[in-house]
């Protein structure tokens, strides 16, 4: 069933596991997420930046992820990942996405605090949750380059949650999106700190190239949902390059697409395990 992600997440803070918030692009992905979900009878977040929006539109991405959720047995969220401005949090909301970011770690500490609180009280009367990020996560980010990122500061982390009552924070302690500026050094202490002064489920960007370790130990210093996007890109495009590799003469995009599919629906379980959310649907 399409559910938000408030109920989703406050268990998984409680079970001390993590649901993994898997970006979708196209039809395929999103059919390999749910097998995924459905064979590890796992909670699922299907998300979706800016850009992605812009290629297909809410309303493709919306269909394709109801259609999903309409025969699963598993809680299924289509979540706005890194919403850039108001405004389209706002189509989202309107369109039906059960989940919501905006992103104004970009911003100056009150211009986020101003615009999360803006998207807060806009979706409070449709129960829609609000995910936000305080501090910089590095890397590679939709079409921003975040650079090597900024450390999200506890005590600014905690004055943020109260003044914006935002649902869920997403927190820098290194991690980056896509490739990594050098070897992942996550800042394990400092996630501790955050946990300790922040009680609402906390988000972890940016996990392509993180070790199962890494992640495992984020989660259990108080990560709830762990964003994976790049990990996913690069296994459906290998699936379609093999294939074609081998059959340089094939027309039909169900054949090439079905090995794209196992592809992602192979990292997307290993990622379900690493989260710990098998059996939690
Ligand atoms: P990766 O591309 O590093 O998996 O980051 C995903 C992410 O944070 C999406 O918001
Ligand atoms: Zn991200
Ligand atoms: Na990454």
């Amino acid at each position: 069933a399409l559910v938000t992600t408030k109920e989703m997440l406050l268990k998984a803070q409680e079970g001390k596991y993590a649901v993994g918030a898997f970006n979708v692009e196209n039809m395929e992905m999103v059919m390999a997420v749910i097998e995924a979900a459905q064979e590890l009878n796992s909670p699922v977040i299907m998300q979706t930046t800016p850009s992605t929006v812009k290629y297909a539109g809410l309303d493709y991405y919306l269909a394709n992820v109801s259609a999903a959720a309409k025969e699963a047995s598993v809680p299924v969220a289509i979540h706005l990942d890194h919403g850039s401005s108001f405004d389209l949090a706002m189509q989202a909301l309107r369109k039906g996405y059960t989940s919501i970011m905006i992103d104004g770690s970009h911003s100056v500490f009150e211009e986020n605090i101003d615009i999360t609180k803006r998207v807060v009280d806009a979706c409070k009367a449709s129960l829609i949750p609000v995910e936000a990020e305080l501090g910089k996560v590095g890397g590679k980010e939709d079409d921003l380059d975040g650079g090597c990122g900024g450390y999200t500061d506890p005590e600014e982390a905690k004055i943020f949650v109260e003044k914006t009552n935002v649902d869920s924070l997403a927190v820098a302690i290194g991690t980056a999106h896509g490739v990594y500026c050098g070897v992942p050094k996550l800042d394990l202490d400092r996630l501790s700190e955050i946990r300790k002064v922040v009680d609402i489920p906390l988000v972890l960007h940016g996990a392509s190239g993180l070790s199962e370790e890494a992640i495992k130990e984020s989660i259990k210093r108080g990560i709830s949902k762990v964003n994976f996007a790049t990990e996913l890109r690069i296994a459906y495009t290998e699936g379609v390059k093999n294939y074609l590799k081998e059959n340089p003469d094939a027309i039909d995009p169900k054949k090439y697409g079905s090995v794209a599919m196992e592809k992602v629906k192979e990292i997307v379980k290993s990622r379900m395990e690493m989260c710990g959310s098998i059996n939690k649907a």
